[in-house]
């Protein structure tokens, strides 16, 4: 029997409510295929951990997690912790720490997901961002000179190295030879004249590499427009840190919303663990009401069966998600349903029990 050790970091605000489904989808994964199983440890940090403790995760919090095989991990922030400490405490340490330099974040319109565009095909939205995760414009290099002063100047530099850039390309154009699509690279090499020039410089040396592979490069301004007029243009995509993290946002806005989203942490190595999450924040404003949306989550967990090799279930949790929002009994009210997060969850539970197709 195969065991995947999982650490669950549910976190904050409506992290636990939805990491809840998510372990209970994988629970009836493993149940369902009696080849595999899960064991999950959770670990109680994020701000409530941090206002006892003075710091987001226990000291040799990294230490600990190197033993499992991947990380679930619901959302941190609170108010009360300014979000720069509760992200860089917790999200970004796990991130850098584990090299985990691929953040894969599918943006693809499911059968049932509600969209505000007019006049677009759902087939024509399914497009997979490969956003560089671990240096970049988020490298947390610069400093701030003469704090509280008049005449105080603050420096945030963006870092990318040859290194860097190569690998987040390389997994991208394999991405996208094996799976047939384009490549598309996002940058901004008008105005930002060091970083973006040798990023788009970068992108067309690896091009002569994989000469099967049609690609495309676009400026970020003019790709966020394309990414709402036409939203077909793009399939596998490429990008730095800042904009990955700023167009998936778009990206789940058009494919669904927040409560749809999801996104894998990846050190495709597998040296360290991987880390799966939705990409929505704690939510505090409907935290604790069990109204939270788990299908981002849900989406989250397939992502892991695929990076355990299971993405049979992977893709059977993808047409799960579909049929619970054909169906439209049990959902949120971020759907326009009166389901609880919890009544999603079984949903989900119901439909794999089923063992139907869509
Ligand atoms: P947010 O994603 O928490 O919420 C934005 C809006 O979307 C809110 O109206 C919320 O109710 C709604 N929403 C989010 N997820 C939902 C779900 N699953 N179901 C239904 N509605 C949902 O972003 P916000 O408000 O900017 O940030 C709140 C806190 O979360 C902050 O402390 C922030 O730093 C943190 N945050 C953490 C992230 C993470 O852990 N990966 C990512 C983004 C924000
Ligand atoms: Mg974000």
């Amino acid at each position: 029997m195969q065991i995947h050790k999982i650490a669950v970091i549910p976190g904050d605000g409506i992290g636990p409510e939805v990491i809840a489904e998510g372990c209970k989808v994988l629970e009836c994964v493993a149940r369902l295929d009696g080849g595999f199983r899960f064991e999950f440890d959770t670990f109680p940090w994020g701000c409530e951990y941090y206002l006892k403790t003075g710091s987001m995760m226990a000291e040799d919090g990294i230490e600990q997690l190197k033993a499992y095989d991947s990380i679930f991990l619901g959302a941190v922030g609170f108010p009360g912790v300014p979000d720069h400490v509760s992200l860089w405490g917790l999200l970004l340490t796990i991130r850098k720490s584990f090299d985990q330099y691929v953040n894969l974040r599918p943006v693809k319109l499911l059968k049932g997901a509600p969209c505000p565009l007019k006049d677009v095909k759902r087939e024509d939205i399914d497009m997979v961002f490969v956003r560089e995760n671990s240096e970049g414009e988020y490298a947390g290099s610069g400093s701030w000179l003469y704090r509280g002063k008049p005449h105080e100047v603050v420096i945030q530099d963006g870092v990318f190295s040859r290194h860097g850039c190569e690998r987040i390309m390389r997994y991208a154009f394999e991405l996208a030879r094996h799976e047939k699509k384009t490549l598309t690279s996002i940058s901004k090499g008008n105005a930002m004249n060091y970083s973006m020039v040798f990023w788009d410089q970068i992108f067309s040396e690896m091009s002569q590499e994989y000469p099967d592979v049609k690609t495309a490069s676009y400026l970020v301004d003019a790709a966020s427009m394309m990414m709402v007029k036409s939203p077909e243009a793009f399939e596998v995509v490429v990008t730095s840190n800042l904009f990955g993290d700023i167009l998936t946002d778009l990206g789940a806005a058009i494919a669904g919303g927040m409560g749809l989203a999801a996104g894998a942490n990846m050190n495709p190595e597998r040296k360290y663990p991987s880390m799966f999450e939705p990409i929505h924040g704690s939510a505090p404003d409907i935290a604790g009401r069990q109204i939270a949306n788990p299908l981002a989550t849900v989406w989250a967990a397939s992502q892991m069966l695929d990076f355990f090799h299971h993405e049979e279930w992977g893709k059977r949790l993808l047409d799960a998600i579909e049929a619970v929002m054909l169906e439209a009994v049990a959902l949120t009210p971020d759907m326009g349903g009166t389901a609880t997060t919890a009544q999603v969850g079984d949903a989900i539970v119901s439909y794999l029990m089923k063992g139907k197709d869509s």
